[in-house]
């Protein structure tokens, strides 16, 4: 669990993200705490916002690991280093975490042997992730485990960047009335429906 206090807060108020127009690192934070989430992977660390707040729900002996494409992404990014310092200001009590140097979500399931307690993908998700980490990323989530998607809002698939992508809001409609969880062995978890959103699959 993170530290006594929550000082780990603060580094997060100079982070940017747009998890936190609606504060949903708390969101984050519960969820790790409330599961006991050990063994998390995060695609998609920007700073380090809902890094921080994950990890700060973790028990101390939990394992998180970090993929991005840090500078080589073209748009809004940030570099592995100032991720890193920004983790490690938080100071949490979290024995280990790592922030792979060069991990793109093509090959992020080619990288986890064991299957962990959640993957969070936030890499400007659309449809198209979606549909992709539905197909790829099961196999390495144990059973009961969590595959948390950013999105899922009609707000989130209106903004700019989205126009020429496919929306999420139709695929996650489209899953929550037709998936059969004893074929597929994964449900529609839960949606949270303030922006961005934040759609969880579970195994
Ligand atoms: C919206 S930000 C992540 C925000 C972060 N989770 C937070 O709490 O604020 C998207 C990140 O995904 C990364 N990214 C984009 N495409 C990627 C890909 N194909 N594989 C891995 N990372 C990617 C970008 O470098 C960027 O840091």
């Amino acid at each position: 669990m993170a530290t006594k206090n929550f000082d780990w807060v603060q580094v997060t108020e100079s982070i940017r993200s747009s998890y936190k127009q609606n504060q949903l690192g708390w969101w984050f934070y519960s969820l790790a705490r409330t599961f006991n989430l050990t063994n998390v992977v995060e695609v998609g660390v920007l700073g380090g916002y809902s890094a921080i707040y994950t990890m700060a729900g973790m028990p101390d002996y939990g394992y998180w690991k970090g993929y991005d494409l840090w500078t080589l992404y073209p748009y809004n990014h940030v570099s592995r280093q100032e991720a890193f310092n920004n983790i490690f200001k938080a100071d949490l009590l979290l024995d280990d975490f790592d922030l792979d140097p060069y991990g793109p979500l093509e090959n992020v399931h080619k990288h986890i042997l064991e299957p962990v307690d959640m993957i969070h993908v936030d890499v400007s998700n659309d449809g198209d992730t979606y549909k992709w980490c539905l197909e790829h990323l099961f196999q390495c989530i144990k059973p009961g485990g969590f595959l948390v998607m950013e999105g899922g809002t009609i707000e989130r698939d209106l903004i700019e960047w989205m126009k020429k992508r496919t929306p999420i809001v139709p695929i996650v409609d489209f899953l929550h009335s037709t998936v059969d969880t004893r074929v597929f062995q994964w449900e529609l978890w839960c949606k949270v429906d303030r922006f961005p959103g934040i759609t969880v699959f579970r195994r």
